[in-house]
């Protein structure tokens, strides 16, 4: 549909991936490329005078993207390549010695990001100084999909979600328009505050802080079947 001098509508950027406060180390691991946002990072922290590293991790050299922009970026002496038939990365020594205040950031296939997670609470790094985003979405366990319902805050009106239904879908048929994007779990723009019942959490892209108060209505849905879920709206 788009041909030159179309308009475009677009609305402002929502980072799901945030650079966490705090003045302690910030480590960026990359795989592939998934350096994407770790380089939109590094300009970031580098700007803000902040401590900070970025692992770049692909399988050779020639296949990497970025790498001329990296090799000219004014924190290049910050930026550390490993190509597998190179120079190995290895995660355990980079992720050594945890300090409180420090934050390890990670983006690329999910079996790498498992893999520095892993290693990172081996090590001892708390749940919450660690943040990854998925650009695609993992192979999910079999699941199965109960009846709930959902109670919408302000009006008490409920909601039956039926199994073959996304919260998003019945709340849409029940005339309540959620914003859905992705719809895998993985934008975090159907993240919608709730005030009480039991989640299930299936998404991509909230901390297990923020689960305690919110939910992604696009792959959410009660733990067990009839539960009530009710929605801050
Ligand atoms: S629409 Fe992307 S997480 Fe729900």
């Amino acid at each position: 549909m788009l041909h030159p001098g179309a308009p475009v509508v677009i609305s402002q950027p929502r980072n799901h991936f945030p650079i966490a406060a705090g003045q302690g180390r910030h480590l960026l691991l990359a795989g592939g490329i998934g350096v994407t946002p770790l380089i939109a990072m590094g300009h970031e922290l580098s700007r803000a005078n902040r401590p900070f590293e970025l692992y770049y991790k692909a399988r050779t050299r020639r296949q990497a993207a970025f790498i001329s922009e990296l090799e000219a970026v004014p924190w290049r002496s910050r930026v550390h390549f490993h190509f597998s038939d190179e120079n190995r990365l290895d995660i355990s020594s980079v992720l050594a010695g945890y300090a409180e205040g420090d934050h390890v950031y990670t983006c690329g296939p999910a079996a790498f990001m498992d893999t520095v997670f892993e290693a990172a609470t081996a090590l001892g790094w708390p749940e919450d100084a660690l943040h990854r985003e998925y650009f695609s979405v993992p192979d999910e366990p079999e699941r199965e999909n109960h009846d709930f319902e959902i109670e919408i805050a302000s009006t008490r009106q409920r909601i039956a979600v039926p199994a073959n239904l996304k919260a998003t879908e019945a709340l849409k048929q029940a005339g309540i328009s959620i914003v859905v994007k992705c719809s895998d779990g993985l934008c975090g723009t159907c993240s919608t505050r709730y005030l009480s019942g039991d989640v299930e959490h299936r998404d991509y892209v909230l901390s297990k802080s923020q689960r305690d108060q919110r939910m992604i209505l696009c792959c959410s849905r009660a733990k067990a079947a009839g539960g009530r879920i009710t929605l801050d709206l």
